[in-house]
């Protein structure tokens, strides 16, 4: 229903205006005990009509329209006991996924893939989902969505009842993929102007963008994890991360795991203590073994396996120290949409300059040193 407007439209003075503060989202922890029980609540309530046992991880500080963990990032906890399946709508926002316990198997578009603990997947926008629990145990899993973004846009598309809509986006996407005739922007001539790159195009190259193949992809943990002993095993003096990011070739340049977010595993050997540094993405650390610490914005807090840290609001100085045991932890950052958006600031330690990733060069780490080394 739309609402009616009853005030004016208004014209707000900021001349002169100082930038506003950005009000900063403390770091902190939903421990592993709090999950858990609510897993187990969810296993227990009447199962919903639409099948979905969820709850959002919601921040203390977040004011809305939806549950968000950082301004931008949702996560899900999903749940489904033995033998449920649930079917998903179509939605314009895209996920990645963890599954935490238990087994399943996942369906997302034409593609269908069986998962288990630690198994991550994407699922791009606008694809049907059907999840199944084929196993004993609850089959739970943690889900990253950027909808928080596109509810405070009020564009973000959910729909339903994907056997009507949502079959015709599917008709329309398969007929523009077999599509592979002429395009009417090809005859719509670019033209140039002046000598610096500026150009004016047609109407036809607004609709008709160059498109990327986006597919759900699936990094299972049985082929991950023997891989993560190469980063466990580096030096404790290397300036970089002991981490593999998930890398999904869709998001090119970007480096994403979706089109928003990029999932890292990191496994961190014990005594390694990071540099203080801060970026405009935010994250979200999720600990699948050991524990540490963190500072984050001069606020020390602590961390252990199966907790969900916020653990780095956007432009906060931080860094995270693993103790005895290492640790491996999943990262998810909205690093690529910022990417997109010319918005990524990186620094990589406080001495080093402000970077705008993607279109200045990054900082080297002293892998190279480190390599002859060895
Ligand atoms: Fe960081």
């Amino acid at each position: 229903m739309q609402k009616h407007v009853t005030g004016l439209v208004q014209l707000v003075d900021v001349s002169g205006a100082r930038p506003r503060a950005q009000t900063v989202w403390p770091t902190v922890v939903l421990p592993k005990s709090a999950i858990e029980a609510e897993i187990e609540r969810l296993a227990d309530i009447l199962r919903p009509s639409n099948g979905v046992r969820a709850s959002a991880v919601n921040h203390p500080m977040n004011t809305g329209p939806v549950p968000a963990y950082a301004p931008g990032i949702a996560v899900h906890m999903q749940v489904l006991k033995p033998g449920e399946e649930v079917e998903v709508g179509m939605r314009n926002s895209s996920l990645v996924d963890m599954c935490i316990r238990g087994t399943g198997g996942v369906k997302v578009g034409g593609k269908q893939f069986a998962v288990e603990k630690f198994d991550v997947w994407n699922t791009p926008s606008m694809e049907t989902q059907i999840y199944r629990n084929d196993g004993s145990d609850l089959f739970v899993r943690l889900s990253y969505s950027n909808a928080p973004l596109l509810e405070r846009l009020e564009v973000h598309y959910v729909d339903d009842e994907p056997a009507s809509t949502g079959k015709k986006y599917t008709e329309a996407a398969e007929a523009s993929a077999a599509g592979a005739g002429p395009r009417a922007r090809d005859v719509a001539k670019p033209i140039v102007i002046g000598r610096d790159g500026a150009q004016m195009l047609g109407y036809e190259w607004l609709v008709d963008i160059d498109t990327v193949d986006s597919q759900p992809l699936l990094w299972p943990w049985k082929e991950v994890s023997p891989h993560l002993e190469n980063v466990h095993a580096m030096d404790l003096g290397y300036t970089g991360r002991h981490l593999y990011v998930l890398y999904n070739p869709a998001t090119g340049r970007r480096i994403g795991t979706s089109h928003s977010f990029f999932a890292t595993i990191a496994k961190v050997p014990a005594g390694k203590v990071d540099r203080p540094h801060r970026h405009s993405s935010a994250a979200i650390n999720y600990i699948m073994w050991g524990h540490g610490k963190s500072v984050v914005n001069g606020e020390k807090i602590q961390w252990e396996e199966g907790d969900l840290h916020f653990s780095a609001p956007g432009w906060s100085v931080h860094n995270h120290a693993s103790r005895e045991q290492g640790l491996m932890a999943l990262t998810i950052q909205d690093h690529p949409l910022h990417i997109a958006m010319e918005s990524l600031l990186w620094q990589e330690t406080l001495k080093d300059p402000i970077l705008k990733l993607g279109s200045n060069r990054g900082p080297d780490t002293n892998l190279n040193t480190l390599r002859k080394a060895a």
